[in-house]
């Protein structure tokens, strides 16, 4: 049986005075599937999921929540929803077991069940050694380990993770992905998180939403989304002699006419087989009598890449209004 959309977004708007930091934004998000938020700094991932929280009003458009809309039932919504916010939001005087029975307790759990729950918690995001350790005194990956423990006290089926990995060292943001996709996959908790890093987006996400100046842009898998956005690759080739200008003009080349830049040559390889642009690369190099002595490969960025999906999109639209 298909999964069902646990959360449906409608034509999402939020303003802020004139700035439309969500424009008509629509998705779902699969029951049981880490959904990845991606997007520049700000694109509107924040907002959006301060809005899906129920933190924020929106302007318009719909948000429901396992078929309940969050504006009209916020506590019920509220119930099955953990969000671990950009910024933490423990305290940092008290012990990290303290932090989670105050927040069980906020929670409405009895005394036995958030003692119970803290100490499960605490083990399975391995910080049972620090269970008397003040959250202000933990290194900046366990804090961000506690506060998804946290945001995890009362069982929710859905959790928010606002850019989990930001700041962290590379070993800190490993471990933490690595949870991420243990709290998924044994506890089937369904998982919406932003992140400005297509690697992270790859790496973690089933399904990948761009979002890029409050607009929804392309979505898809993880590898489609990798798809379009690595075929933008640059190749810049150096050759140690002159080649004839129009030595690509031959079979096997479908790119368009690559470009001279300092000396180099600069190639799009959108839409092309990589390995047959090198194999062509080579036998014209052969061709000519020169050798090739460099070559970069360079990826389009992050930015570019959206900002050329948008304008694909937006092609798209006025071709097929
Ligand atoms: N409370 C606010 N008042 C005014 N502008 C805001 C407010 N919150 C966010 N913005 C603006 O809305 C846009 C989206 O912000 P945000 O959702 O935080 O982006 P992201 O999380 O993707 O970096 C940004 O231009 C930001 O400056
Ligand atoms: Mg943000």
């Amino acid at each position: 049986m298909e999964p069902a959309n646990i959360i449906h977004v409608a034509h999402l708007s939020k303003n802020f005075g004139s700035l439309k930091a969500l424009d008509n934004v629509s998705f779902v998000v699969r029951q049981g599937e880490i959904f990845g938020y991606l997007g520049p700094n700000g694109a509107g991932k924040t907002t959006t999921i301060k809005i899906l929280c129920g933190l924020l009003p929106r302007d318009g458009g719909e948000v429901m929540i396992g078929g309940v809309d969050i504006a009209a039932d916020p506590v019920r919504v509220k119930q099955r929803l953990g969000v671990v916010p950009d910024e933490s939001n423990l305290y940092p005087e008290l012990t990290c077991q303290r932090n989670l029975e105050y927040l069980g307790e906020l929670y409405g759990l009895s005394r036995s069940a958030r003692q119970a729950r803290s100490a499960e918690l605490l083990t399975i995001f391995d910080l049972t050694a620090k269970t008397a350790t003040p959250f202000g005194a933990l290194s900046r990956g366990l804090k961000r380990r506690l506060t998804i423990a946290a945001a995890l006290v009362h069982a929710p089926d859905i959790l928010f993770l606002d850019e989990p990995t930001t700041g962290l060292d590379v070993p800190s943001a490993k471990a933490l992905r690595a949870l991420i996709q243990q709290i998924n996959r044994q506890d089937g908790v369904t998982v919406f998180l932003t992140t400005h890093n297509l690697f992270e987006a790859e790496a973690l996400c089933h399904y990948v939403q761009i979002i890029h100046q409050g607009q929804a842009l392309a979505a898809g898998t993880a590898q489609e989304i990798r798809r379009r956005v690595t075929g933008r690759k640059t190749l810049e080739i150096a050759f140690d002699g002159p080649v004839p200008g129009d030595w690509w003009q031959a079979p096997g080349y479908q790119g368009r006419p690559p470009v001279p830049v300092n000396g180099r040559w600069r190639l799009e390889t959108a839409g092309q087989d990589l390995h047959q642009v090198l194999t062509f690369l080579l036998r014209r190099a052969e061709a000519a009598g020169v050798r090739i002595i460099d070559v970069e490969a360079g990826g389009a960025n992050l930015e570019e890449a959206f900002l050329a999906i948008l304008q694909e999109q937006r092609q798209g639209k006025q071709e097929n209004p």
